[in-house]
């Protein structure tokens, strides 16, 4: 093993309790890793078969739930894994198991290699899905093109169908775009899925007309629990409570529950309609005891939880030559420290030092 790999191989926040002592990861517990765990399963007993990619931290929005004021500091232009460079780790992750990924961003339809990169991921051995998460105000020209590089599904980010409140949550007119790109890629036939995020100001109309949506259309309504992801923007108040969502949608619709699958996720069909509606609470009703996720950072680094502060510089043995193997058997170690919950979040009283979502990827 090349020593100057092992320099690559500091963790870049503070770590989780069994690396606080050691600036550097311990090679004794990355082979015993990469003998006893053939797949990624975690100390849990959990299986990590679903990567989410970030693209880019860079994002054409400003949506009130992600960006502080005073912004976040940029990943510098030349830290941002190249194209070859996400197939490649995408590749040693697939062959670890990982099945399922996500890109994400910021807004990952702003770099300009998307559709190659779409294509290279969708015939990567291993992976059956690949899926994209948007603010959509880019897809509409888009949606053909990254369906034949093998894209299988799009979520789309949508606040607000009134387009004055939807430019004051996201900073940005584009309502309209928004929606042309929703019609396109459920006339492409993707898997189509709209994230909602339940702020305060969400109108029963709102949420009516949302549910109209996915009455009609084979789409899924996603209401999201809002969380602490935004550093300084974060205030106790500024989500409003699911149970007085599904209150109003059931006022209009008859919600028939579907299987959750450990599926974050509480889905249900509407009764007599084509699509879906789902309710996500991360804070209010955890999943953690089953999540199947790691995230990869537009710099390469391995995240091992929204808001666990420990993480993993891949970029770094990447860049310096290390083969897939030695990659692999960092990523084995490194799951060992992912946590069962969400530690840190319940010892913070200042949300302004919490990982922020525009960094980790949505
Ligand atoms: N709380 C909940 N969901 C969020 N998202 C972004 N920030 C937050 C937050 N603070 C969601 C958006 C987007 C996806 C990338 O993440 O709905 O669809
Ligand atoms: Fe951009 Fe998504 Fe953040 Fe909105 S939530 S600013 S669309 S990255």
């Amino acid at each position: 093993m090349k020593t100057g790999l092992q320099v690559g191989l500091e963790t870049s926040l503070p770590p989780e309790a069994a690396l606080q002592k050691q600036s550097r990861w311990n090679w004794q517990e990355v082979n015993m890793a990469s003998r006893i765990n053939t797949r990624l399963t975690d100390a849990y007993g959990r299986t990590l078969d679903y990567l989410r990619i970030s693209l880019t931290d860079r994002c054409d929005f400003r949506c009130v739930y992600c960006l502080p004021p005073e912004g976040v500091d940029p990943i510098k232009q030349k830290a941002v894994l190249a194209t070859d460079e996400v197939l490649r780790l995408a590749r040693v992750f697939a062959a670890l198991g990982v099945c399922r990924v996500r890109l994400t961003g910021g807004e990952p339809l702003l770099r300009k290699d998307i559709v190659s990169l779409v294509r290279g991921l969708s015939t990567i051995t291993g992976i059956e899905e690949l899926l994209l998460t948007t603010n959509g105000s880019r897809l509409a020209g888009m949606v053909g093109l990254l369906k034949q590089a093998g894209l299988k599904g799009v979520n789309i980010s949508i606040d607000s169908l009134q387009r004055q409140r939807f430019s004051a949550i996201t900073g940005r007119d584009r309502l309209r775009e928004v929606v042309c790109g929703l019609q396109q890629a459920v006339k492409q036939s993707l898997k189509v899925k709209i994230n909602t995020v339940a702020l305060k100001g969400l109108s029963r109309v709102e949420v009516h007309d949302l549910c109209d949506l996915a009455y009609q259309l084979p789409i899924e309504v996603r209401f999201l629990e809002v969380m602490p992801l935004c550093g300084s923007a974060w205030q106790p108040n500024l989500g409003l409570s699911l149970s007085t969502v599904r209150t109003w949608i059931e006022e209009k619709f008859k919600l028939v529950p579907l299987a959750r699958h450990y599926q974050p996720a509480e889905s249900f069909s509407l009764q007599g309609g084509v699509g879906r509606i789902g309710f996500i609470q991360p804070l209010s009703q955890p999943f953690c005891h089953t999540c199947n996720r790691l995230r990869l950072t537009a710099d390469g680094t391995l995240r091992l939880c929204l808001y666990a502060h420990a993480s993993v510089d891949l970029c770094r043995p990447l860049r310096q030559g290390a083969s897939d193997r030695e990659i692999g058997n960092i990523i084995k170690a490194a799951i060992w420290h992912k946590p069962l919950g969400y530690e840190v979040l319940k010892n913070t009283t200042n949300h302004a030092t919490l990982p922020k979502i525009r960094q980790l990827g949505g």
